[in-house]
């Protein structure tokens, strides 16, 4: 039996086995299994080690051990180094090599949402400005996929978090971007406005940001996928703006994750989005 892993705390909530499993049942692996595991991070180097002696066949890393995984893995690929943040382990030529799925998940969307062959958000806009709301685990990889959109515009990515030794942090790991403080807009227009705290996820929490005079072309993205509509994307729905919630987002880290473990590319279908919505 090949058995994969999600491994995180807490992980009751993790919604990656019901994507897994059905992709592993629909693509005929029918000796693979995807559970979620509860770990601490003493545990850290054990998964490491069931990773090399194959009793694990892969792993994804959830909150809070995106960073704290780092020391134990062999080798890290490009955006994982860039972004310090590692969501996905595979063994290569005996090796631990650490992956970020995130990045590639938000900047396809985006990708998909622009459609960039054709529109507002054009490859050689001249300026483009990006406006992130916190500094948690995920944010390197928003941050990372902006910067790539930033490309050689003169653009900015403003990032306000409501604790300062967090923005710091990412500061240091970015020091393009600019830090506001938190409850600020930017003055300038932003092409998109990003949600990545955990504000919202629960059904009243409310993100203290005044977005009335935010232009009606921005766009409003939300990493959170549940609720599917946060209050944060509801209000810029009501003041006319265009919304993305974090859903297509998780379920092409998942895609890229399973590709990397099995070669297969799978199919995002409807059965699939059907499962996350149940
Ligand atoms: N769609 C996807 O594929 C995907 C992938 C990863 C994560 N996510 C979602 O992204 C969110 C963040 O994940 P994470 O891993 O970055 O979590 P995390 O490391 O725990 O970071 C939480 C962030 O939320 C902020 N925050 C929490 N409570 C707040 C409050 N009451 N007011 C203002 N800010 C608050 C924190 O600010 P401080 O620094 O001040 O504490 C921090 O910036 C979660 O909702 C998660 O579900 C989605």
């Amino acid at each position: 039996m090949k058995k994969y892993l999600v491994i995180g705390n807490p992980i009751e909530h993790s919604q990656s086995p019901l994507i897994h499993n059905y992709w592993m049942e629909k693509y005929r692996l029918l000796d693979s299994v995807y559970e979620k595991r509860k770990i601490e991070k003493k545990d850290l180097k054990d998964v490491i080690k069931e990773l090399k002696d194959e009793k694990i066949a892969g792993v994804n890393v959830t909150v809070p051990f995106k960073k704290s995984i780092i020391p134990y893995i062999d080798e890290l690929d490009q955006t994982a180094n860039n972004t310090q943040s590692v969501n996905t382990l595979h063994k290569e030529d005996n090796k631990v090599v650490g992956y970020n799925t995130d990045t590639l998940g938000f900047l396809k969307t985006i990708h998909d949402h622009y459609n960039f062959a054709t529109t507002e958000l054009a490859v050689d806009a001249p300026i483009r400005n990006f406006f992130i709301l916190g500094a948690g685990g995920v944010t390197p990889s928003i941050v990372a996929s902006l910067q790539f959109l930033v490309g050689r515009s003169p653009g900015v990515i403003w990032v306000s978090n409501r604790s300062k030794n967090n923005a710091n942090q990412l500061k240091k790991l970015f020091p393009k971007i600019e830090l506001i403080e938190w409850g600020e807009c930017p003055s300038v227009f932003c092409d998109i406005v990003v949600n990545t705290t955990s504000v919202g996820l629960k059904k009243d929490d409310k993100i203290n940001i005044d977005f009335t005079d935010v232009d009606k072309k921005t766009l409003f993205y939300d990493l959170i996928y549940s609720p599917k509509e946060t209050k944060f994307l509801r209000d810029a729905r009501l003041r006319g703006n265009k919304t993305i919630n974090g859903q297509m987002m998780f379920l092409v880290q998942a895609r890229e994750a399973f590709r990397i473990w099995t070669n297969i590319t799978p199919e995002i279908d409807d059965e699939v989005i059907r499962l996350l919505n149940k």
